[in-house]
């Protein structure tokens, strides 16, 4: 496994936000984790990437313990995230935030090829923008951006909370189909949504999580099936 989270609990001062959480993501999947407002979703990804400590159990990445390591350290390793609401730096263009994804690698030609290969294949709109300061872009540029940027670090696992929020119906189509893409070029991806029509039609594997708790996984198109989830997810 790329991924073992065993066990993990994770407090926000005295109250635990996320209980007892195990799930584990093999190389090459795009894994899930589905649940409404508030189930803890961010919280699970901020413990992979160690913005947040958790309280008790483990979590090895690439069979290294990660769970007391700083997110530098982490992103070092080869995990990057892209947060809730992009947090592209608006002050700065398009170029220099896409260089800031790849401060940690020192091969300047590397930087370049990926640059080329990877962040512009994928994102065309973001090449015909360099020059544009990210601020100024639309809400799926945003997010394209931000994900552009965590390209750049060149990891062997990319998180993506929420890559779909706020963003218009085509919009979401055409970031599912890059997510869809870049899974086909060999990266492994854990993606947490709210909208889970979306998000089981791209996994292999899929984790339900409701106040705190993972109530229920499995691969994802079993999960597209099961009455309980169709219900409470995919609108009856
Ligand atoms: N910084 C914080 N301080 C205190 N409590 C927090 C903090 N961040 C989150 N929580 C609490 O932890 C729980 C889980 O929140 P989390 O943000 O992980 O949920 P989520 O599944 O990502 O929700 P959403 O779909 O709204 O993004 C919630 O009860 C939330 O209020
Ligand atoms: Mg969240």
């Amino acid at each position: 496994m790329l991924l073992e989270v065993k066990d993990i609990t994770v407090h926000y001062f005295k109250v635990p936000a996320v209980r007892n959480i195990s799930m584990s993501v093999q190389e090459g999947d795009i894994v899930t984790l589905i649940g409404s407002n508030g189930a803890g979703k961010t919280t699970t990804l901020r413990a992979i990437s160690g913005l947040k400590h958790p309280s008790k159990g483990e979590i090895r990445f690439g069979g290294k313990r990660i769970d007391r390591l700083a997110p530098h350290r982490i992103n070092a390793l080869g995990l990057a995230m892209v947060p809730e609401g992009r947090r592209v730096f608006p002050q700065m263009t398009v170029l220099e935030n896409l260089l800031m994804g790849a401060f940690l690698r020192k091969d300047k030609n590397e930087i370049q090829k990926d640059l080329e290969n990877v962040v512009f294949k994928h994102f065309p709109r973001l090449k015909e923008r360099t020059k544009q300061m990210a601020g100024t872009l639309s809400g799926g540029e945003q997010q394209m951006l931000a994900m552009g940027r965590a390209l750049m670090s060149a990891p062997k696992l990319l998180l993506l909370d929420e890559p779909s929020l706020g963003l218009s119906p085509i919009m979401c189509g055409e970031i599912a189909a890059i997510i869809r893409d870049i899974h086909r070029e060999g990266e492994t991806v854990i993606l947490v949504e709210q909208n889970a029509r979306l998000a089981l039609a791209l996994a292999q594997h899929a984790y339900v999580i409701e106040t705190g708790n993972i109530v229920l996984s499995g691969p994802a198109r079993k999960l597209r099936e099961n009455d309980d989830v169709k219900k409470a997810y995919l609108g009856g």
